[in-house]
């Protein structure tokens, strides 16, 4: 007799095991399964899904290590701290990465326990709709349940051509791997995994060169983030990077790789100890049987849903990764809930409109909201705010202080559109942007509010300030 649940989830990434949690805690019968053992030493499947095991934690670990390395190289003197001979030992660094994650994903384990969510390692797919409850296959069993939730995520997205070996060229996977300082190290892709990888690689030694195929650099930026973006990354902290370059030619050879390509200069060629391939990532639907059950998919291959993440099939929902949205773990978390509450019975919420990014280099880069560009071609009249970190107390006792904060909000009602941040600990100092635009705040709402002295949340005050012309220390 097969097992019967209220909700099973396919994929024990953030948006599934999230949505898995959920559905628990509101008194549903819920299953998860996984079947990826990532770096598991038994090769058992592992929850935690990319983020967890081969993406954010692991790459926030190795980008702070190698901060770590860059600043006793390069800052700590500045404060009159001397050090001497300072080396890396690459795979103490790597197995502390290692040692994060299987502390993390050992947690979501034990979640499942304490919430009494079904642990079902094996792959996961549909069999059929037998009258209202799925049929499931997971592994070698079948189980049945009133709703299923697809968590199932992304995986890199690969080039014809471009042989991915995990040692000479890698992807993701391989870049969170690798044992020694490569000395030229090549990156495809002048994405967020190619700038918060190449920023690992460029503080450890390596020469890294980006090569990226849009003529504009981080063009889902603000301009002027993306601007100083560029200054910071290039003239300040020696990143090669070539914009609106076009790939012809990658061969591995033994030790290395060579790489082909056209600017607008001509044809170029690169030797690389070292190719990381980071040009986006693809939805992972195959695998489900999502032809024989009818599940309708975009032209991109992700699972079409409608604003409460409901497919075309009745009980069958989608979320984080596989669906339509920016490719984020706090953005899978959020419908993961929703849609958990929805089965419930509950109204479920989630609005897009106030999903921060964050990209994790020195200094970091956070948004959420419009950007300047974004408000002008939808002739939104506005007003902006922009402070420098160098007017900030705290920045200059830290030593930190290049970028800054800029606020638009709307040139009539004042309502915070967009607040944009280059600077250091934009991903913590962002969240405050976030509430205020969650509850509809105005600029002068926020600069109203009392913001200890000397913090960095300082900078986010004056330029809320600056929105009325007002800041008082710039
Ligand atoms: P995934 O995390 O991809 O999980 C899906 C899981 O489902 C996988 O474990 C997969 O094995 C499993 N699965 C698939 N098909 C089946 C099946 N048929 N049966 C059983 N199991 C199945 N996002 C951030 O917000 N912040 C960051 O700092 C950040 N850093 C990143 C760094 C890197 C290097 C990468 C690659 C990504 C990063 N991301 C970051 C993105 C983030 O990892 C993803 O948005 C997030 O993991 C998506 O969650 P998900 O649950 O939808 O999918
Ligand atoms: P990305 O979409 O951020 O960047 C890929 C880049 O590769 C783009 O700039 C694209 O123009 C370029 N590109 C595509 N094809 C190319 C080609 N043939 N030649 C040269 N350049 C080419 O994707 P990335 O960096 O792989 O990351 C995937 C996703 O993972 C991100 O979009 C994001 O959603 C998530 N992520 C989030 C992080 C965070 O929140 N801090 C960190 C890392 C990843």
């Amino acid at each position: 007799m097969s097992q019967e649940f209220d909700v099973v989830v396919i994929g024990g990434g953030p948006a599934g095991y999230v949505a898995a949690i959920r559905a628990s805690q509101l008194g549903l019968k819920t299953a998860c399964c996984e079947s990826q053992p990532y770096a598991d030493p038994k090769g058992e499947p592992r929850l935690g899904g990319t983020c967890l095991n081969v993406g954010c934690i692991p790459s926030k670990a190795l980008l702070h290590s190698s901060e770590l390395y860059d600043q006793a190289n390069h800052s700590f003197v500045m404060h009159g701290i001397k050090t001497e001979g300072v080396s890396i030992d690459v795979p103490t660094m790597i197995k502390r990465k290692d040692n994060i994650v299987t502390q993390l994903v050992t947690g979501i384990k034990g979640l499942f326990k304490k919430y009494k969510v079904t642990f079902l390692p094996g792959h996961g797919s549909f069999l059929a709709d037998d009258n209202g409850t799925w049929r499931v296959k997971i592994g070698e069993e079948e189980v049945r349940a009133k709703h299923v939730i697809i968590a199932t995520g992304s995986s890199p997205r690969h080039l014809p051509g471009i042989p991915v070996d995990q040692k000479l060229i890698v992807d993701n996977v391989g870049a969170l791997d690798i044992a020694d300082v490569p000395k030229k190290l090549g990156v495809i892709g002048a994405g967020v995994i190619g700038l918060e990888m190449g920023s690992v690689w460029k503080r450890l030694g390596s020469e890294v060169t980006v090569l990226e195929a849009m003529p504009d650099f981080l063009a889902a930026a603000d301009s002027a983030v993306a601007k100083e973006a560029w200054k910071i990354f290039t003239t300040k902290q020696g990143m090669k990077i070539s914009l609106g370059i076009k790939l012809k030619e990658v061969t591995a050879k033994k030790n290395s790789v060579v790489v082909k390509y056209e600017t607008e200069e001509g044809e170029q060629t690169q030797e690389f100890d070292k190719l990381i391939v980071a040009v986006g990532r693809v939805p992972n639907t195959d695998g489900l049987n999502a032809n024989a059950i009818g599940l309708q998919l975009d032209e991109r291959g992700r699972v079409k849903v409608d604003e409460h993440c409901s497919t075309n099939l009745r009980n069958v929902w989608a979320v984080g990764d596989v669906v339509p949205g920016p490719m984020l773990a706090h953005k899978g978390m959020e419908e993961g809930v929703m849609v958990a509450e929805v089965i419930a019975g509950q109204a479920g919420h989630i609005n897009y409109d106030t999903i921060p990014w964050v990209i994790y280099t020195h200094p970091e880069i956070a948004w959420v909201g419009k950007t300047e560009q974004e408000l002008k071609a939808a002739n939104v009249p506005f007003k902006e705010g922009k402070i420098p970190f160098l007017a900030n107390g705290r920045a200059l006792s830290q030593g930190d202080s290049t970028g800054f904060v800029k606020v638009l909000a709307h040139a009539e009602t004042d309502t915070i559109l967009g607040v944009h941040i280059i600077g250091t600990n934009a991903s913590e100092l962002i969240a405050e942007a976030v509430t205020a635009m969650e509850f509809a705040a105005s600029s002068e709402d926020i600069a109203r509010i009392s913001h200890a002295h000397p913090t960095l949340s300082e900078v986010m005050h004056e330029a809320m300030l600056a929105v009325e012309k007002r800041s008082l220390h710039f």
